[in-house]
C-alpha cells in the first residue's frame, strides 16, 4: 500500500496533527465539506481506543476523507456510509489511495442502516451527528450496531454551553440556520447517557477547537473557497466564548440492551 506522501506530495503542517500533516493539501481542500475531517479524526483518536483490523462505521462520511484516514493511519476496516455523496465517487477516491482492501463505501440513511446488530467495533461520526442525531433514542439505535464493549464517538461543531439567556449580541449578525443544531458537551452527554446500554466516557470541548476551526477556514479562504468567509466572521467575533468543537464518546455496555434499530 502506498504511503500518502508517495502519492500526494504537498501537505499542510500542523504540530498538533502529525498524521494529518502527511496528507496532501489539495486533496484535503478538494474533498472537504466542512472543518478539516483529518484534523477532527486525529483529535477524536486521542480518546478512542481502536486497534488495527477492527470494524468501524464512519457515519455521514461525506467524501470519505475520515474513512481513508482511519484506514491508512490506524489500520481499521471502515464502512464509509453517507446519504448524499455517491458511493461510486467515494470508491474511486478509495481506489486512488490504494485503500480498497480497507474502506467500503455505501449509500445509507443514518436512521435506516443496513447492518447486523453488534457488527461494528465502533461507530465514528465526524462533523455530521448534529445533522441527523438530535433526537432522543437515536444514539441508542446506532449503538445497536456496535458490539458490547465497543464505542460510539462523534466530533464536530458545537457550543461551549447552551444559550440559557438567548443568543449573545455579538454573534446574532452571523447566526445562520446551519448553527441551530449546535450543542454543548453537557447537552450531548445528557442525551446519550439516557440511552440504555450507553455509558458516556468522554464529553468535552476540543481545547482551542475554535482556533483550529478558524485556522482551517482561513486556509480554505486563502485557497479561494468563498463560503469560508461566513464561518470566519462568526469565529472571529466570538473568539471561543461560545462556539467550539465538541467531542463525545460512549462505551457500549457489556450487556446488549436488545433495542431494535
Ligand atoms: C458536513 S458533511 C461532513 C462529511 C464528512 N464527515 C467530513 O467531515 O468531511 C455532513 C455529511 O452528513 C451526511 N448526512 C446528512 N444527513 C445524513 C443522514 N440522514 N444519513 C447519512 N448521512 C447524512 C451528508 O451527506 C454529508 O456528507
Amino acid at each position: 500500500m502506498p504511503e500518502p506522501n508517495d502519492v500526494l506530495p504537498v501537505t499542510i503542517q500542523h504540530p498538533r496533527f502529525p498524521r494529518a500533516s502527511r496528507w496532501d493539501a489539495n486533496w484535503q481542500l478538494q474533498n472537504m465539506l466542512g472543518t478539516n475531517p483529518l484534523w477532527l479524526t486525529e483529535e477524536l483518536m486521542h480518546h478512542l481506543p481502536l486497534q488495527p483490523g477492527m470494524r468501524v462505521l464512519d457515519l455521514g462520511c461525506g467524501r470519505g476523507m475520515s474513512s481513508a484516514f482511519l484506514a491508512q493511519e490506524y489500520g481499521v476496516q471502515v464502512w464509509a456510509a453517507d446519504l448524499w455523496v455517491s458511493p461510486d465517487e467515494n470508491w474511486q477516491r478509495v481506489r486512488d489511495l490504494g485503500l480498497d482492501h480497507l474502506v467500503y463505501p455505501i449509500q445509507a440513511e443514518a436512521h435506516t442502516l443496513p447492518f447486523a446488530g453488534g457488527f461494528f467495533d465502533a461507530v465514528v461520526c465526524v462533523d455530521a451527528w448534529h445533522l441527523f442525531g438530535l433526537g432522543e433514542g437515536f444514539a441508542g439505535r446506532i449503538a445497536h450496531y456496535v458490539r458490547p464493549g465497543g464505542h460510539l464517538a462523534m466530533i464536530g461543531p458545537g457550543l461551549v454551553a447552551e444559550f440559557e439567556h438567548g443568543l449573545p449580541q455579538h454573534i446574532i449578525p452571523f447566526w445562520q440556520q446551519e448553527f441551530w443544531s449546535l450543542h454543548s458537551p453537557n447537552w450531548w452527554r445528557d442525551l446519550w447517557q439516557q440511552e440504555a446500554g450507553l455509558d458516556v466516557i468522554y464529553a468535552d470541548i476540543v481545547p482551542d477547537g475554535w482556533k483550529l476551526w478558524l485556522q482551517w477556514e482561513e486556509i480554505a479562504r486563502d485557497a479561494d473557497y468563498e463560503y469560508a468567509a461566513d464561518d470566519i466572521s462568526l469565529l472571529q467575533a466570538d473568539a471561543g466564548q461560545n462556539i467550539a468543537l465538541v467531542c463525545t464518546i460512549a462505551r457500549i455496555s457489556d450487556v446488549d440492551p436488545g433495542c431494535d434499530p
